[in-house]
């Protein structure tokens, strides 16, 4: 019976989530912590970690078997390191495995069509509305630049209905950052959501996705040069927009404000709502003290892993 088995990384977003779903440049890197998936061949029916495969709790595997898979049932087992619903890219992660996994055993691996496959997964998952930010940097790794329009490094461009992004890679590079879990779960398709709406109803929020546009932007040439003190502070006024945007949470807020004192900056990561905060510091182990001391779960981080991995046998 053939097998295969893929890896790909989660990942936090420095700058411009949300604002990157309406063509504003969002920055993200993966990180070091990463999903496996080991897909076999064989069994009267799919089945995930040896349960029958539930379209409910199975949603991502689910719909990424749909759009691949005409064999026989399948025997998935999955292996995360990625706390679920943190903000950290898991759900993307999982999309970019399982997907990873099926093309491999088809003979079919490439990086580029698996960041694909896997945001067509994930947007039949997430009943669509987001963007391909999370999927292309857990596909290619390293950092990942997303834009509406095309910059030096393009890796791909992915189109869904009137928007395109482009994907650029990034060079990375050495920053510490401390991760505050809040603990509490955030759900991206929420979230994105709870945007949709206020968007559509008022300019303010419109001009708050450009605020949020305008501040990714300027962190570019600022990561380039490693301009600490410069990206924290922009880094806090990020937390602050996307705080009047509704998707931050009373938890990341706090968490971000006792790292603030050890770090250059601090902001909500991915979609919020929960999940997680990044600090931007070169005190990560004081960082770290001061948001266990407010109930956060704390981990320092190495950006910039490689992207998905395969293997058959
Ligand atoms: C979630 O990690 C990032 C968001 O911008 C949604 C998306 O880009 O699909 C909130």
């Amino acid at each position: 019976m053939a097998a295969a088995r893929a890896s790909a990384p989660g990942k936090v977003i420095l700058f411009g989530e949300h604002a990157v779903v309406y063509g504003e440049p969002a920055i993200a890197v993966a990180l070091s912590l990463r999903t496996e998936v080991i897909v076999k061949e064989g069994g009267d029916q799919h089945r995930v970690n040896g349960a029958p495969l539930s379209p409910y709790h199975h949603a991502y595997i689910k719909d990424a078997i749909d759009g691949l898979w005409k064999g026989g049932p399948l025997d998935v087992r999955t292996d995360s390191r990625i706390p679920s619903a943190s903000g950290l890219g898991s759900s993307a992660a999982l999309s970019v495995a399982t997907v990873g996994a099926l093309l491999q055993l088809q003979g079919r691996f490439a990086e580029e069509l698996v960041a694909r496959e896997a945001y067509n997964a994930e947007v039949s998952a997430q009943k669509g509305r987001g963007s391909p930010t999370d999927t292309s940097t857990a596909s290619h790794g390293h950092a990942v630049l997303v834009d509406g329009q095309k910059r030096d490094g393009l890796l791909w461009d992915v189109q869904r209905g009137e928007r395109r992004w482009y994907l650029h890679h990034l060079d990375v590079p050495p920053l510490t950052l401390v991760v505050g879990h809040t603990g509490v779960r955030g759900r991206t398709a929420d979230e994105v959501a709870k945007v949709a709406r206020f968007v559509k109803r008022t300019g303010f929020a419109r001009e708050v996705i450009r605020d949020l546009g305008r501040v990714a932007r300027s962190a570019i040439p600022l990561l380039a040069r490693q301009d600490k003190p410069a990206l924290g502070q922009r880094m806090d006024e990020a937390h602050n927009l996307l705080r009047i945007l509704g998707v931050s949470h009373p938890r990341l807020d706090e968490l971000c404000d006792a790292a603030r004192k050890h770090a250059y900056g601090a902001k909500l990561t991915g979609s919020g709502g929960g999940g997680s905060m990044i600090a931007l510091t070169d005190q990560p182990e004081a960082c770290a003290a001061a948001i266990r001391k407010r109930g956060g779960t704390p981990f320092t981080v190495q950006l910039g892993g490689p992207g998905v991995s395969a293997s058959s046998w």
